[in-house]
């Protein structure tokens, strides 16, 4: 089938995101979408929208044979997960932004989707309006790309913008974020990371095949951002983002990282504000390139499903290219990070933790150091999220070649050569 597929859309869930698409969809008549049906939980609700669209059984759609698309924009994850393998069992194509579902279930939905022969399609899992998964899957090769670095949450960068630039406190801040609907409905999930982490999963498949789920790399939130270390950003002329990183190593692996860091204010990252998401790619012979949008909110959400289902026209489906027709990248769990550790009291300072410390500031209500940590001390348990401490990365936070010359100086001082 080439242009002419007319696609009659199943959709499930009409809030903030649900919404967007049926009046973006209204407005584009060009793209031959109807939606025939929308499956809600809550009948009582007013909804703007004729009320014979709407259902509350699932089966309406997914045994519908007439529906040949099913959009699910829910933000129940396991309820996600069986509408669309129910549906890609019978036969349907589906687009997807339930990012927590597809990242815990990457593994079973590849093999679905082979063996249904039809297309999931999530642009909107990741960045929103951006196009960054069409784009890490089809563009860049595997041994041309070096690295990207992202920020892919909305609702903390809209916070810590908010925190930075007009003083707000964290609670008004976020308060606004889930009133502007960029929040997810348990903002737990934005704040201490784990949506980023959810996005940063979905990526990591596409640009470098790998298969990490979200527990399998190091993470962290906004949560425990302290207002003594956004004054010493500011200080250094630096803002704190919460950085999605991976980043080819020489040793072939990649680090994986989603945590808070230092960026330099003249970097492109700390140029992506509010709820607008950043991605940074570095390539061979192309440097650096910026994507830049809005990363969450009903109609940015509803461009990039909009942008799927116009790719089912064509019958696009992903090809996990870098998964299939590449060695995939494995993660290194060996790298040495450079950080920044805010705390209350030194006795909070472990010490020990550290390959070694480079900068301490003693203060009389917090203090600070920063020093080199591998990966390992951090992923061994939770200590660095406890008793206060804030810990964030340092601008270029991983440390390859000074690391080895260092421990090259060290073993010349030990053997008494220097
Ligand atoms: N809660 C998400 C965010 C919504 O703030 O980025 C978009 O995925």
């Amino acid at each position: 089938m080439g242009t002419d597929k007319q696609l009659t859309i199943g959709l499930f869930g009409f809030g903030v995101v649900g919404e967007g698409i049926y009046k973006v969809l209204e407005q584009t008549p060009s793209l031959r979408a109807r939606i025939k049906k929308i499956c809600i939980k809550n009948p009582a609700k007013r909804r703007n929208a004729p009320a014979a669209l709407f259902t509350t059984d699932k089966n309406d759609l997914l045994q519908d044979n007439d529906i040949n698309v099913i959009v699910e924009v829910i933000d129940d994850a396991d309820a996600a997960f069986e509408i669309v393998t129910t549906a890609l069992q019978n036969g349907k194509d589906v687009v997807s932004a339930s990012k927590k579902m597809l990242a815990e279930h990457l593994p079973a939905l590849l093999e679905l989707q082979e063996r249904a022969d039809r297309s999931l399609l999530y642009e909107a899992a990741a960045c929103a309006s951006v196009p960054v998964i069409r784009n890490v899957e089809e563009y860049y090769d595997n041994d041309l790309l070096h690295s990207i670095t992202a920020i892919i949450n909305g609702s903390t960068n809209y916070i810590l913008t908010k925190m930075t630039e007009e003083g707000l406190d964290f609670k008004q801040a976020l308060t606004e974020a889930r009133q502007n609907g960029f929040a997810e409905s348990n903002p737990v999930l934005d704040v201490e990371g784990y949506d980023a982490a959810n996005k940063w999963s979905i990526l990591l498949t596409h640009a470098y095949g790998m298969i990490a789920a979200p527990g399998s790399f190091l993470f962290s939130g906004i949560q425990h951002v302290h207002s003594l270390d956004t004054e010493v950003a500011a200080s250094r002329k630096q803002v704190i983002k919460l950085v999605a990183r991976a980043q080819k190593l020489t040793n072939g692996k990649v680090a994986a990282l989603v945590l808070p860091q230092f960026v330099s204010v003249d970097d492109h990252l700390a140029f992506v504000r509010n709820e607008y998401n950043g991605v940074v790619i570095e390539s061979s012979f192309a440097d650096k390139q910026f994507f830049y949008g809005k990363g969450a909110g009903s109609f940015p959400t509803a461009s990039a499903i909009l942008s799927d289902l116009a790719a089912l026209r064509y019958n696009y489906k992903y090809e996990y290219k870098k998964r299939y027709h590449h060695k995939p990248h494995e993660t290194d769990h060996q790298i040495f990070l450079r950080v920044y550790l805010s705390f209350q009291t030194v006795a909070d300072l472990p010490r020990e933790k550290f390959e070694w410390i480079e900068e301490w500031h003693a203060g009389q209500e917090r203090s600070y150091c920063c020093g080199v940590i591998v990966v390992e001390r951090l992923t061994e348990n939770d200590w660095w999220k406890q008793n206060g401490i804030s810990l964030i990365l340092l601008p270029d936070p991983i440390v390859e070649e000074t690391l080895t010359r260092k421990l090259r100086q060290r073993s010349l001082e030990l053997a008494g050569v220097i």
